[in-house]
């Protein structure tokens, strides 16, 4: 049976998480104006539980499902992308891929603490000459006794100079066996060659902590390997499957905010003796971004009902994830049509969704990899293949 009513846990949320965003709004707008970032929000945002929202309490979460976990992403975006992105590369990227693919010991050491709040996470397989082609990392860690030695950097990523922990990926065999020598490991941002930098002067996300991350003769002992030895590339995507699947549910509450913003200014801007939501070409704007919201809905809600189930969802994640962007995208470039010379300008949010929206078609795999994504999976090039290791069902067993 198909269910669309939201659960009573999940109105709360949503009130909650509304709150939250809004008392940061002007704090944002400032820090937007300004290229700054305050660590304070995110540590504030750990008190609150929501980075372990959908990480069992066996390992310090909240034990929500995924429904949760686009509710907080939906309306932290409505507020900013700034405030989506860390749940995105927190939880979605990196805790989540912990609870997938993390030891016992490793979940202690490292998933608890984030789910509790304590310590911030990031994820990082981007690199200056590896975007979408993921699997030409420059990025190498020897082994060497008990440890890994790594060198090389990382580019784009988020809280890269905040984060306490990352999942990073790097070669550890031949270039030539391609993504089967890529592994994963677990590094803290403490441990001696590990430095970061911020990239300025971003499009959007400017209160966003977005930047570099520079490996040099970096000792990784052995047992903060992510998985096995060649399993990485695998692991870079299956974390991929969730962090697409929160920057979907952002996508929402970002053409959601341009919605609104366009649905009030029309109605007290007046042109031609009248509001011009009595104008047809602007009502057309209006009801295509509804349109694109309720579809982008039904995706995102559509692989949280995967999630939940434990059933494998790459496919549709990708598809809420290109899906949502680009309504998103539209929606606040529609908005700043409807808002005419206005939304050209700081004084109006638009402009600021337009910025944010931007960033989304490329972050996460862009537009044309979701593009082929969904073209391969419908002429049967690609197809999922059974994973060593999965994420358990929701309502969490006991066990996971
Ligand atoms: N989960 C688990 N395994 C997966 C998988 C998934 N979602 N997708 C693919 N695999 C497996 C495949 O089954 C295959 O396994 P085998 O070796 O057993 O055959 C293996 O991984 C290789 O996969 P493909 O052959 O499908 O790889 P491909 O080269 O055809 O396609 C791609 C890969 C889809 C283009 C991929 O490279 C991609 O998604 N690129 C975009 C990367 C991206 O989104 N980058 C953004 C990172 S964000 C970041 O780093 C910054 C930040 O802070 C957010």
């Amino acid at each position: 049976m198909i269910d669309f009513e939201f659960s009573e846990e999940h109105k709360i949320l949503r009130e909650s998480v509304r709150a939250f965003a809004e008392s940061y709004r002007e704090r944002i707008i400032e820090l937007d104006k300004k290229h700054e970032v305050d660590p304070e929000i995110l540590r504030h945002m750990g008190r609150e539980g929501f980075l372990g929202v959908c990480i069992p309490e066996k390992y310090g979460g909240a034990g929500m499902d995924y429904v949760s976990l686009a509710i907080l992403s939906e309306e932290l975006e409505r507020v900013d992308t700034s405030l989506r992105v860390p749940v995105s590369v927190h939880v979605g990227l990196n805790s989540l891929g912990l609870l997938q693919w993390a030891t016992e010991e490793q979940k202690q050491k490292y998933l608890v603490p984030q789910a509790k709040g304590k310590k911030l996470a990031g994820y990082a397989l981007t690199e200056p000459d590896a975007g979408s082609d993921a699997k030409n990392l420059k990025s190498t860690a020897k082994k060497d006794g008990d440890f890994y030695i790594l060198n090389g950097s990382k580019a784009w990523i988020s809280l890269a100079n905040t984060a306490d922990h990352f999942i990073i990926f790097a070669y550890t065999g031949p270039r030539e066996l391609g993504h089967k020598a890529i592994s994963a490991f677990i590094i803290e941002r403490d441990w001696k060659g590990v430095s970061s930098a911020f990239i300025k002067d971003k499009l959007g996300v400017r209160a966003g902590d977005t930047g570099m991350l520079f490996f040099q003769d970096v000792e990784i002992p052995k047992e903060n390997l992510l998985g096995e030895e060649g399993e990485g590339f695998k692991i870079a995507m299956s974390c991929l499957d969730n962090g697409r699947f929160t920057v979907a549910a952002g996508s929402v509450g970002l053409a959601k905010a341009a919605l609104e913003a366009s649905i009030d200014y029309a109605k007290q801007r007046i042109a031609f003796g009248k509001p011009i939501a009595d104008l047809q070409l602007v009502q057309q704007k209006i009801a295509n971004m509804v349109k694109g919201i309720e579809a982008a809905e039904l995706l995102v809600l559509k692989a949280a009902w995967l999630k939940n189930k434990g059933k494998r969802n790459t496919r549709e994640t990708a598809l809420a994830k290109w899906y949502a962007t680009n309504v998103a995208s539209q929606a606040a470039d529609d908005a700043i049509q409807i808002h005419g010379a206005y939304g050209f300008s700081a004084d109006y949010p638009v402009e600021r969704f337009w910025r944010n929206s931007r960033g989304a078609r490329i972050y996460e795999g862009t537009d044309e990899i979701q593009t082929l994504i969904q073209a391969q999976y419908a002429l049967g090039i690609r197809q999922d293949k059974p994973l060593r290791k999965t994420l358990p069902p929701w309502p969490f067993p006991e066990d996971s």
